[in-house]
């Protein structure tokens, strides 16, 4: 079975899982993102400006035998170019280190604390929604506070909010907001994150994929951990976006189509909930701001 599309308030559509390629470099990139689209069969990759790999993202694009028009393409504004201009020129820089011209989903990397440079930001992403370079926009580590800001302001609503999202923080606040608006909900870290130490602030170890509760569940189905994991995030109607740079498990991570969670699996995994992240709160988060 292939990977379910989600329908977006763009009227564009998502394939489900899709190919995260965070703390990856551009080498290894480019060998994922060929490997993800050719043999593994995935229609869709996400990447950000921040992560420094967008060359790797276009150069595996190009050298794969996929069409361009079948892959769902997301790419993120970091905070530094927050702000109309900003944000106008850094897609442009971002279209062309991709070497496309267009991508399906543009997002704000992260809300920061300055609400009127925020608002100026979505009004520029506004502006290449109505150009047809990003066929949706949307955002990302947005609370419900930061999502009200762009409800009250009555234009156009993101398509798409991805936060930190994983058993441990299922996020059901921000979840039942968005499903209220209209906006699809898409996980970060959706394995509990890398255990790769190497981002600052960011980095600390995987908290789920060697979790006794996962992996007895796992081996209940004769699956793996993280295949444990996308199928609760499948389950629970959001996007996802395992990252992964071994070919091995980049397969693995989509053959997930042919097993179920049940209620015993979903009741076990809910009592992890407990709050624990492995990013920053987005109220926390001003890195990279402009002055
Ligand atoms: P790697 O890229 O070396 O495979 P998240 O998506 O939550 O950020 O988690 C990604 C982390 O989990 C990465 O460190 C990735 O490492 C690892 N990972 C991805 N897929 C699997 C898998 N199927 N089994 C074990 N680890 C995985």
């Amino acid at each position: 079975m292939t990977t379910p599309d989600i329908t977006l308030n763009s009227g564009t559509t998502i394939p489900q899982l899709g190919l995260g390629v965070w703390q990856a470099d551009n080498e290894e990139t480019e060998s994922a993102v060929r490997f993800a689209l050719d043999e593994a069969g995935y229609r869709h990759i996400d990447t950000a400006a921040a992560y420094g790999n967008e060359e790797g993202v276009g150069r595996g694009l190009s050298s794969s035998s996929v069409p361009r028009e079948d892959i769902f393409l997301t790419t993120k504004l970091w905070n530094s170019d927050q702000g109309y201009d900003r944000a106008l020129a850094a897609f442009d820089e971002s279209l062309t280190r991709l070497g496309t011209d267009y991508v399906d989903l543009y997002l704000i990397h992260w809300p920061l604390q300055d609400n009127d440079r925020l608002l100026r930001t979505w009004e520029a992403l506004e502006k290449i929604a109505e150009s047809g370079k990003a066929k949706a926009i949307g955002v990302c580590n947005f609370e419900p506070h930061h999502l009200q800001l762009l409800v009250d302001r009555g234009g156009m609503l993101p398509a798409v909010d991805q936060v930190e999202l994983h058993p441990h923080l299922p996020q059901h606040e921000i979840r039942t907001f968005a499903s209220e608006h209209g906006i699809a909900v898409e996980s970060w870290s959706p394995l509990g994150g890398t255990s790769n130490a190497g981002w600052g602030p960011l980095s600390k170890p995987n908290i789920l994929l060697t979790d006794p509760i996962i992996t007895r569940i796992a081996d209940r189905h004769s699956v793996s951990p993280a295949q444990v994991l996308i199928r609760w995030h499948l389950q629970n109607g959001l996007i996802v976006i395992p990252k992964s740079v071994h070919n091995d498990r980049i397969a693995q991570n989509i053959d997930v189509f042919d097993f179920e969670l049940d209620d015993l699996d979903l009741s076990e995994i809910a009592t992890l909930d407990d709050g624990v992240r492995v990013g920053m709160h987005p109220d926390e988060m001003n890195m990279g701001a402009p002055a």
